[in-house]
């Protein structure tokens, strides 16, 4: 079955509601002549409802960055799936870097955030990847497939491939401008589409999106979408401005 591409943008914390709003109207047009490809926009929990609004009845996929497993409670600063399927939100990011390593989220916590997003009917991105110390000390592997198996292990059996996206961000390639090659790209990614397949099947494995995340640029966009495992790519500096963002939503289709 042939995977759809996705192209995702991932504001972290930048803009107003005002700047989402004008963002959101100017990608619209761009984003209903992508027919090949879904078109996600993760932003931040003060911009959501208005994301979600302006998505309503176009091809856009609103989506969050973070948020907790249990539905409500006393979990001050936390933000629940109920929540956010209250206002309209279909996907979430999990585990990305900046939260495992500046907010301490640990494997454990990805899981049970996947597992609740997967059951509650959001579509999880799910974030692996290595620091430059673990890649060069040969250890790239061990770190992101340990992240991968944590979370497959607590998913449902019930979940199917397309209940999941995996994002493979190699933590030295964000926001520093050294993209991973292609050829490094479609290896770790190749590698995770195996994986999966072990301790899932076949079927799942050839089912699940994985996008490449790091430094993504409409300059080096297309080699890296062209690679057989890459479904597309989780952007953030250059998803910011929406002629750049466009650029990429083309290069994916
Ligand atoms: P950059 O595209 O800014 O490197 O960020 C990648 C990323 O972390 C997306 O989640």
């Amino acid at each position: 079955m042939a995977r759809r591409p996705m192209m995702a943008a991932n504001w972290k914390m930048n803009k107003t509601v005002r700047e989402a709003q004008d963002y959101m109207a100017a990608l619209i047009p761009y984003a209903s002549d992508a027919e090949g490809v879904d078109v996600a926009v993760f932003a931040p929990f003060t911009c959501l409802s208005e994301v979600a609004r302006m998505a309503e009845g176009t091809p856009i996929i609103p989506g969050a960055q973070n948020f907790f497993y249990e539905d409500s409670g006393a979990y001050t600063g936390e933000i629940s799936a109920p929540m956010l399927l209250d206002l309209g939100v279909e996907a979430v990011i999990i585990g990305h870097s900046e939260r495992r390593e500046i907010f301490g989220e640990t494997d454990e916590m990805v899981a049970r955030k996947a597992a609740k997003a997967v059951s509650s009917g959001l579509l999880p991105v799910v974030c692996v990847g290595e620091t430059k110390e673990e890649r060069d000390a040969g250890g790239m592997w061990e770190k992101v497939s340990g992240q991968v198996k944590s979370v497959v292990e607590v998913l449902g059996g019930e979940a199917g491939g397309g209940s999941i996206v995996f994002a493979y961000e190699p933590i030295w390639a964000i926001g520093t401008g050294d993209t991973a090659t292609p050829e490094d790209a479609q290896d770790a990614i190749g590698r995770i589409r195996e994986l999966l397949g072990e301790l899932r099947g076949e079927d799942f494995a050839s089912e699940v999106r994985i996008l490449y995340g790091g430094s993504i640029k409409p300059e080096n966009v297309a080699q890296i979408v062209a690679q057989k495992d890459v479904d597309g790519g989780l952007v953030g500096g250059a998803s910011l401005e929406v002629e750049s963002f466009a650029r990429l939503i083309e290069a994916a289709g």
